[in-house]
């Protein structure tokens, strides 16, 4: 296919749902081979079901991205694939619920909520860096795009772990940044606002109001609002770009 990610193969983790399957298809779209990675193998074969229907070219993998062996057996898995990786879109991760009760102030939260949230959501992204990079340093180069968030930039009440998570992938990035740009080594993030995925159901559900009077356009993102920002950073075209934190949200981060 032909397109901005044309002969290219990527991988992108948590690409069985919302932000992560919606990259997928686009960067199969703009001609890239996908690696869709998930926590299962099966829930992430729904996604390449439906880029082999467009007649896109993609292959399914379960892994956890919190165990360091499924990490690596993820990366060695694409390249045994595709032969390399030279997109990585690193976006598995969860919300507070997921965790937790959810709605709690710092001194509530147990530090067991606060440790899976890290692991997911920060050690997960250095996990699937770690692995990447050290594929991209033998195949001479690479671009990599973390999803952090608007929380990766500003604080946001009752989400004191999951801000921190994504705090730390806004360091990450501008740190991998820095140590692999003479390696041809491109490491950006993207930070999205609201964007209606699963992740934000239940949110949508109990106080979408509240959300929406935060974000000047007034409205929920669409998944493949932010595929289009990953797909273009993730491409050459976005050659001199590197450490970026990109944030699409609808003006949020701006007011
Ligand atoms: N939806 C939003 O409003 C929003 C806003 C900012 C940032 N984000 C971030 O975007 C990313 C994608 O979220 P989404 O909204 O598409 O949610 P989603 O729930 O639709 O998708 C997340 C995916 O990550 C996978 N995942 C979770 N834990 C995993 C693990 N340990 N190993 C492998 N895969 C795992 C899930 O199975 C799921 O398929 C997350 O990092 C999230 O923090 C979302």
């Amino acid at each position: 296919m032909a397109g901005i990610l044309a002969g290219k193969s990527a991988l992108v983790t948590g690409g069985a749902s919302g932000i992560g399957r919606a990259t997928a298809l686009a960067m199969a779209r703009e001609g890239a081979r996908v690696a869709v990675a998930d926590r299962t193998e099966e829930s992430a074969a729904a996604t390449v079901a439906l880029i082999n229907q467009a007649g896109g070219q993609a292959i399914a993998i379960g892994a956890d991205v919190t165990r360091e062996a499924e990490v690596a057996a993820m990366v060695a898995r694409a390249v045994a694939a595709f032969g390399r990786i030279d997109c990585a879109f690193n976006n598995a991760g969860v919300g507070g619920a997921s965790v937790g009760p959810g709605g709690q102030r710092l001194h509530e939260l147990s530090q067991a909520s606060f440790d899976t949230m890290q692991a997911i959501n920060l050690t997960g992204v250095f996990l699937c860096m770690k692995h990447e990079i050290v594929r991209m340093l033998e195949q001479g180069g690479g671009s990599i795009v973390n999803t952090a968030s608007v929380a990766g930039l500003i604080g946001l009440p009752t989400s004191s772990h999951y801000v921190a998570a994504k705090h730390g992938v806004v360091g990450l990035t501008k740190t991998a940044a820095m140590e692999y740009a003479k390696d041809n080594i491109r490491v950006n993030c993207v930070n999205p606002g609201y964007v209606t995925t699963p992740m934000t159901e239940a949110a949508v559900a109990v106080r979408l109001d509240a959300m929406m009077a935060k974000v000047p356009m007034g409205r929920m993102g669409e998944p493949q609002e932010i595929a289009e920002g990953v797909v273009w950073m993730l491409s050459d075209r976005a050659s001199f770009m590197t450490g970026a934190s990109h944030v699409i949200d609808g003006g949020y981060y701006a007011a």
